[in-house]
């Protein structure tokens, strides 16, 4: 399993996915998937164990981790090419024996300065956020560092999370020798996405905001069960702004630019639109992308069926297992809790 490059990415289950995930971490993977199976080896697991670093319903996200890969199933990743795996966190025991093993050497100051830790631990009242919440980036390093991954395809909203499991990674090498393959920093695995930056889809009513679930009105987010007519009337309500010719500039023009990027992104040509006064067209063009997209995509997924999918999970556990289980062995040789 750990012979060709690997690209590695997980999706919380209990997300409610939206266009941001698709294009933040499904997107770049089904890609490459598609026009570089054979090269690289694509991992793409749960991280079911994230699902509760805040409160949730705990009866239903079992049936939520089965929805979430058969998502990816539905986003055109190919679960039966034998470079892809598809797992599950909680199933692979060597994340949390690693998390605990690296929360050792990560510094508590590194962790309060965790950007996602401060904003989500206020909404969850401040004292009484969760130590998981706290601790959670070791777990994604851990994630990431079993499998010697070296492109990890996120949203930018993850960012500071690979820079960390880099710092941790080598702050173990310096220790301990040769243990972890560090992922590619930040810049290059923007470069070998194709992007310019790290994508932050925003929210459609106020694009300063990056586009989550947590949109009271829902008007500002397309969820992927979202019907292609819903989606499209939400794109028409789109703020914009009343600055003329069309182009990119994402700090005085949130919303235009992430129409352009929209469209970019579902197969449209933002040239096309440049420099262009009427802001309609765009919305139109970008509207009918994303309703073909939702379209095919909703269609793909009632053909998905569970019994595939709990097969390919039962394959790859049990590869995956096992390259973890080895690494696992080599740290845990490295700190001194084997002797060989
Ligand atoms: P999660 O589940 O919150 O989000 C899944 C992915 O979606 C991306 N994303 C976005 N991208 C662009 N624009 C947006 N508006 C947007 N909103 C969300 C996120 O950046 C993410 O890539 N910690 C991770 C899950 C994780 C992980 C890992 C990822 C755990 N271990 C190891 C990679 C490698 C998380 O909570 O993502």
């Amino acid at each position: 399993m750990m012979t060709k490059p690997v690209i590695l990415t997980g999706i919380r289950a209990n997300n409610d996915l939206h266009l941001g995930n698709y294009a933040g971490a499904m997107l770049p993977m089904v890609d490459m998937a598609g026009k570089q199976a054979g090269d690289y080896q694509f991992n793409f697991f749960v991280p079911d164990l994230h699902s509760f670093t805040t409160p949730i319903d705990h009866d239903s996200l079992y049936g939520q981790t089965l929805a979430t890969v058969r998502m990816y199933a539905a986003a055109g990743l190919p679960m039966d090419h034998g470079d892809v795996h598809v797992y599950r966190q909680s199933r692979v025991p060597a994340h949390s024996e690693l998390t605990w093993i690296l929360s050792c050497f990560t510094y508590f100051g590194e962790m309060s300065r965790m950007t996602q830790f401060k904003d989500k631990s206020q909404k969850t009242g401040g004292d009484n956020a969760s130590v998981g919440l706290f601790a959670y980036p070791i777990l994604m390093a851990a994630d990431i560092l079993l499998y010697g991954a070296e492109y990890v395809p996120v949203g930018d909203d993850q960012t500071q999370h690979l820079e960390f499991t880099r710092d941790i990674a080598d702050r173990m090498n310096n220790q301990f020798g040769q243990l972890f393959t560090l992922p590619k920093p930040v810049k290059e695995q923007h470069q070998f996405f194709g992007t310019e930056q790290g994508l932050r889809i925003r929210n459609l009513i106020d694009p300063t905001r990056k586009m989550d679930k947590s949109d009271e009105t829902g008007k500002g987010v397309i969820f992927l069960s979202d019907p292609p007519e819903t989606a499209r009337k939400k794109i028409t309500g789109a703020t914009t702004d009343s600055l003329g010719e069309i182009g990119y500039d994402y700090s005085r023009r949130p919303g235009i630019s992430n129409l352009l990027d929209l469209l970019w992104l579902f197969g449209g040509d933002p040239e096309e639109f440049k420099g262009a006064t009427q802001y309609g067209p765009l919305k139109q063009a970008v509207g009918e992308k994303v309703a073909d997209f939702l379209a095919d995509f909703q269609s793909r997924l009632e053909q998905t069926d569970d019994e595939t999918i709990k097969n390919v999970l039962a394959d790859s556990e049990a590869a995956a297992d096992e390259t973890a289980r080895q690494r696992l062995h080599q740290v845990q040789q490295a700190v001194g809790l084997r002797d060989n």
